[in-house]
């Protein structure tokens, strides 16, 4: 009997420059370049075990109630794709968890699907390097490819599908920053992310973001680098109203704040304004809000955050390590 059998833990990431909008649809090259950090508490674990035994894929999601078929089928896509790399036919058990609400604004087809990859990659004793992985990841979901490297990473958006991956561009202990993420809601969230990017372009203000972001780019850089946090929070604060100020003026037009949503960015703004506690906000395709403070400052600011009407749970996050391989199968 042929049987292959690996085991993926990796996190979800938080994007301080924002991924909206593709060049190609299918290959997932990005209009920009991002950059985000990868998160220690929020994260999936994937077991990929293929068999000789087995008749046919059978793909689970442990502890969730709802599973959409695109869900589905985008797991399919990475185990053909694993499959054509290692030249092998064989069917497949795939049990995937995560420890987080699913589409609400975490990037859980970040972890999710790099997990996927990655463990389909190493059941079959396939050792692609990082950046290998990471093209891989992204043509199962964009985000994806930057849950692969360590720490603070950037995405480069490249040319084409075999330019475009993400790097690490400090390492976890570079910067003691937090993320603290105040879920609002358990709810999936009405617009996936894959039909937000489609509209993107329909905003007459997207041409105007495209331009500015060469120079946003190399900005936070410098303030990653320099760990100069008040131009940093600047710069991830007017970052995430500009991608929003493109949901909301796409046609149709996309609001994925709830009031909660609304509530936490003016408290993070007036904790900070009369000098309670330093965070700046910064918000992916969902109603979730990802305060952003240095270490000293997260544990009051989970506790400020867990007192708004609305919020359901808060996690605290520290700069993580990217997917990788462990010997605690799920199955
Ligand atoms: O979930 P995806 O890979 O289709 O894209 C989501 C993009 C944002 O989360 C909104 C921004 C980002 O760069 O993570």
């Amino acid at each position: 009997m042929n049987k292959f059998k690996a085991t993926v833990k990796a996190p979800a990431n938080i994007a301080f420059i924002k991924y909206w909008g593709k060049t190609d649809e299918k290959t997932r090259v990005p209009q920009n370049n991002s950059i985000s950090m990868c998160l220690s508490d929020l994260y999936s674990v994937c077991t990929i075990e293929f068999s000789s035994e087995f008749r046919e894929d059978k793909i689970d999601f442990l502890n969730e109630k709802v599973v959409k078929p695109r869900e589905i089928e985008r797991i399919a896509g990475v185990l053909d794709r694993v499959r054509s790399l290692a030249n092998k036919s064989l069917k497949a058990r795939v049990l995937t968890k995560n420890n987080f609400p699913k589409a609400t604004g975490i990037a859980s087809s970040a972890s999710g699907l790099s997990a996927v990859t990655f463990a389909g990659c190493h059941a079959f004793g396939l050792r692609l390097n990082k950046v290998e992985l990471s093209k891989l990841a992204r043509l199962a979901s964009g985000t994806a490819s930057r849950s692969i490297p360590d720490g603070f990473v950037e995405w480069k958006k490249g040319t084409n599908e075999s330019n475009s991956y993400a790097v690490q561009i400090f390492p976890l202990h570079h910067w003691k920053i937090a993320d603290v993420v105040a879920i609002v809601t358990h709810k999936m969230k009405k617009v996936s992310s894959t039909d937000g990017h489609k509209l993107a372009a329909t905003s007459p203000f997207y041409q105007s973001r495209l331009n500015g972001m060469e120079a946003k780019i190399k900005k936070i850089k410098r303030a990653i680098k320099k760990r100069d946090f008040p131009k940093f929070g600047q710069i991830i604060e007017g970052e995430t109203l500009n991608m929003h100020a493109i949901c909301l003026t796409s046609t149709p037009s996309i609001i994925y704040w709830s009031p909660a949503t609304i509530e936490i960015m003016k408290k993070v703004q007036g904790w900070r304004e009369n000098g309670e506690v330093e965070s700046y906000f910064t918000i992916d395709a969902g109603p979730t809000v990802h305060c952003i403070c240095q270490e000293k400052d997260a544990k009051k600011l989970a506790s400020e955050l867990k007192r708004i009407v609305g919020v359901e749970k808060v996690v605290i996050n520290r700069p993580a390590v990217g997917a990788r391989t462990v010997d605690k199968h799920l199955f």
